[in-house]
């Protein structure tokens, strides 16, 4: 597999082009306009330089990673890639309608992969070329730093395309772990009913975001508290992963906390809207509450 293309170039298609590049890959990168594909590319060109800046990477390295990837409008140019990633928007009818023109120029041999966080993978096969030769591959925010991808197999996947899934993910240096394809996987079966519970104690009023943030930080060693974290997601996200735990499993532990649905219907979504639980338009975010 010489050619990886990557379906989406906002922070995590970006992250997986840059990864795959530096893997040595030559990287087919794509979004909604080749506009936007270009700015997926500039932003990955200001991570590699700024790693360069710290003496992280070698110059030449950068300019070598970089020339491996190449902007293209739309999937039509990926005949040749052996792996097609999808990174894109996590709505299941966004995914079904790329997922219809990728059939279009899939390879005989090609794999398709999705980085959904949420979507069951047997359920999206359906709408792919070849339930077989498709994946889940699930990368962690931000790409570059951090050092797990989550295999998920669909019931039709097949144990070629797991194997190699796996020699790409160690490519990219990355520790692979499997997963069933069971709501939320693996680590966002674990992580959100924390960021929800989060959630309810702030509602609750047992703490301040402050305080829950510090705690968690400080008294469990994590590097972000679980508000920040929320925030660095987008609440949107979590609130949708929470809602997929809860309808996926009919549990009702995993109902999502009213002070969840509220931010997102305000429309406060984190970081990415300036706004969430902390409000980052000034330097330094600052606790609303
Ligand atoms: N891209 C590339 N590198 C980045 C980066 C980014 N967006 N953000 C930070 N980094 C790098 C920095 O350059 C720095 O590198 P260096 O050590 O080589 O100098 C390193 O990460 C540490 O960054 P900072 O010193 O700026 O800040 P922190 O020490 O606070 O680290 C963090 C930032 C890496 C984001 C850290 O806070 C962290 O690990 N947070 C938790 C992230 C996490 O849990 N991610 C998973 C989210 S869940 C998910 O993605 C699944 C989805 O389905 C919801």
């Amino acid at each position: 597999m010489q050619s990886v293309g990557v379906i989406g170039a906002g922070q995590m298609g970006a992250g997986i082009a840059q990864e795959s590049a530096q893997a040595g890959y030559h990287v087919l990168l794509t979004d909604v306009s080749k506009e936007r594909a270009d700015a997926g590319k500039a932003g990955i060109g200001r991570q590699l330089a700024r790693a360069v800046e710290k003496g992280k990477l070698d110059s030449e390295a950068m300019d070598a990673a970089l020339a491996r990837i190449e902007t293209v409008d739309g999937v039509a140019a990926m005949g040749n890639c052996g792996l097609i990633v999808e990174a894109a928007t996590e709505r299941e009818e966004i995914k079904r309608a790329i997922f219809a023109e990728v059939g279009k120029v899939l390879g005989g041999s090609a794999i398709l992969a999705s980085n959904t966080s949420s979507i069951p993978i047997t359920r999206l096969a359906q709408a792919t070329p070849d339930p077989a030769r498709f994946i889940g591959v699930h990368f962690f925010n931000p790409v570059p730093v951090m050092g797990l991808i989550e295999i998920i197999r669909g019931l039709a996947t097949s144990d070629a395309t797991v194997a190699a899934i796996e020699t790409y993910a160690a490519a990219l240096g990355k520790q692979v772990v499997r997963a069933n394809d069971a709501p939320g996987f693996i680590v966002n079966r674990v992580l959100m009913p924390m960021l929800n519970e989060a959630c309810f104690a702030l509602g609750e009023g047992v703490a301040t975001i402050r305080d829950i943030d510090l705690a968690c930080q400080l008294g469990l060693n994590h590097p972000m508290g679980p508000l920040t974290l929320a925030d660095f997601i987008g609440l949107d996200t979590c609130l949708e992963i929470t809602r997929v735990l809860f309808e996926g499993t009919g549990d009702p532990k995993f109902r999502p906390a009213p002070l969840l649905i509220k931010y997102v219907e305000a429309g406060w979504y984190g970081r990415k809207t300036r706004r969430g639980f902390y409000d980052y338009s000034g330097e330094e975010p600052v606790p609303t509450r």
